[in-house]
């Protein structure tokens, strides 16, 4: 029997391993991670993570051929194949401050790989890297292994959160690096082998290690490079009167377009999106290519200002004050079917609103009380100002209350921000709400769940990113 271990179980390591390990009964996979809550969350009736379809997966393959653990080493020593899924997030403080990924914790996992291990194993790079990373591994696993043969691999992962089991399910492609030497191309067929249960042979991509690693970098900036084309098309589209729902509609239908991910809104938000961008640029800068950096770094200012536009816009429609006025937030997640909250717009957009001391009522079917909490409270790490400023400054909670519902978020609010778009939200009683708002009644929509039109015959002003904009707010216009 194979056996699989992954160090890290988070987001992409839970999913994944449970897949792996109900497509393939005939493999033995053990997920380990050093944080105890979340394995004491893994082993319970109810997960550490919120994903559509994870719990029937995890019900079926726990205690059969999937296993949550705390003692990482043992599984490690045990394995045939070891994953290493563990963060990697935006350096905060030194050498590339802001920009580059943080390997400490993946360094450190390499280091314990080597110190445990005494046989043979695969590793493979789950985790998102900087290009090169694999050299580095290799480097840490064969000065410390007394001899012990380990393969690289490189087997980024693609899966989306709110989606996560449907994209493992079906793949749009996977895709493994290896050494183009006979152990290395032995060792990427024995992972294709573990896809190949569920995954159809075409769709299993083998490239060098250095194609994988930096694809998985490539494939993020493009698609927040769509995100920010079309956030930018936005901004136009409200100064034009031309509307960015038909503008996408239009564009997506060119074949060597699209359709998908040419949604507009409030901002990209999520673990990955920025920091593999600002990886991308610190990567670029490093091999001399300046002018490289720009270009994507781009994509994230473009993100930051769609982020700022929409604040101005509400304190701006609001008679330039948002002081003491009561301010509905509905959604506060990064996108819909999900509790995760990093990087969400909705931080920047609470903390723009709170800072012109407005009230907020904040409901969000997924997000605990106590995540929204310290997300507002936490102090923000400014990427453009690593080192000069350092951080922004954090914001106090007597401005702000979560509340169990939109109705409640709604209650005497002067205006509502929607700001996930969360399904729950496109069929509310919007008459129901207008009644029980101030007046004038104002809607800004960050995510176009509504439809603005219905919303005006009710009687409310309504903002929706890109659409053409009611008298109102062209009378009282946002500085960018
Ligand atoms: P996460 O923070 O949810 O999980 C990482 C886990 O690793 C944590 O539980 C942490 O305790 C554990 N860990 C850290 N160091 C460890 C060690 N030395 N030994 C054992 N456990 C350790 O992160 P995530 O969202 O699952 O992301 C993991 C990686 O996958 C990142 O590189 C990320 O960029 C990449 N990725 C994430 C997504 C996503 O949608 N979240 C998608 C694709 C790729
Ligand atoms: C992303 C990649 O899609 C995935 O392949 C990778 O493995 C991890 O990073 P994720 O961040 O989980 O996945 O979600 P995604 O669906 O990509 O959305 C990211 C952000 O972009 C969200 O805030 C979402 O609301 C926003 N978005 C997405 C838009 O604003 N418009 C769109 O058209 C699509």
């Amino acid at each position: 029997m194979v056996k699989i271990c992954c160090i890290g179980a988070g987001y992409v390591g839970g999913p994944t391993m449970a897949v792996i390990a109900l497509k393939c009964p005939s493999i033995e996979v053990v997920v380990v991670d050093i944080s105890t809550p979340r394995i004491t969350a893994w082993n319970s009736d109810h997960l550490p993570i919120y994903e559509p379809g994870l719990e029937d997966v995890v019900k079926e393959c726990r205690g059969r051929n999937l296993f949550f653990s705390n003692d990482v080493e043992k599984h490690v020593a045990d394995a045939d194949i070891v994953f290493v899924s563990v963060n990697t997030p935006t350096k905060t403080q030194g050498l590339g401050a802001g920009k580059a990924a943080d390997l400490t914790y993946w360094e450190s996992a390499a280091r314990m790989i080597a110190d445990v291990s005494k046989s043979a194993k695969i590793v493979v790079e789950k985790s998102t890297v900087p290009v090169k990373t694999a050299e580095a591994i290799e480097k840490i696993l064969t000065h410390n292994s007394k001899g012990i043969d380990f393969q690289i691999l490189s087997n980024p992962e693609f899966l989306a959160e709110g989606t996560a089991i449907k994209d493992l399910y079906n793949p749009d492609r996977v895709l493994i690096g290896g050494r183009e030497t006979p152990e290395g191309l032995k060792a990427v067929q024995a992972l294709k082998q573990v896809y190949a249960h569920w995954v159809p042979e075409e769709k299993i991509i083998c490239t060098n290690l250095w194609s994988a690693e930096l694809s998985k970098l490539a494939a993020n900036a493009f698609l927040a490079q769509r995100i920010s084309s079309v956030n930018a098309m936005s901004a136009l589209c409200e100064a034009t009167g031309a509307d960015v729902s038909q503008v996408s509609h239009a564009i997506g239908k060119d074949t060597r377009i699209g359709s998908k991910f040419l949604n507009a809104s409030v901002g990209f938000g999520g673990s990955c999106f920025q920091k593999d961008i600002l990886n991308l640029v610190y990567i670029c800068e490093c091999n001399g290519l300046p002018e490289v950096a720009n270009y994507w770094k781009q994509v994230i200012q473009i993100n930051d200002y769609q982020k700022s536009r929409f604040v101005n816009r509400v304190v701006a429609s609001m008679f330039n004050t948002v002081a003491g006025k009561k301010i509905g937030i509905l959604g506060f997640a990064f996108k819909k079917d999900t509790g995760d909250t990093r990087e969400t717009p909705a931080i920047d957009v609470c903390r723009g609103l709170l800072v012109d001391k407005a009230e907020l009522r904040i409901y969000d079917p997924q997000v605990p009380q106590a995540q929204i909490e310290k997300d507002l409270t936490m102090v923000k790490f400014d990427w453009e100002n690593p080192v000069l400023v350092n951080h922004v400054s954090p914001v106090t909670l007597n401005q702000v209350s979560i509340v169990e519902n939109a109705y409640e978020a709604s209650k005497d609010a002067h205006g509502v921000c929607i700001l996930t778009e969360w399904d729950e939200f496109k069929t509310l009683d919007f008459q129901k709400i207008y009644d029980n708002m101030q007046k004038p009644a104002f809607i800004f929509d960050g995510r176009n769940v509504v439809d603005p039109n219905k919303l005006r015959d009710i009687g409310f002003i309504v903002y929706s990113i890109g659409k053409p904009l009611d008298q109102w707010l062209k009378d009282m216009p946002a500085v960018a």
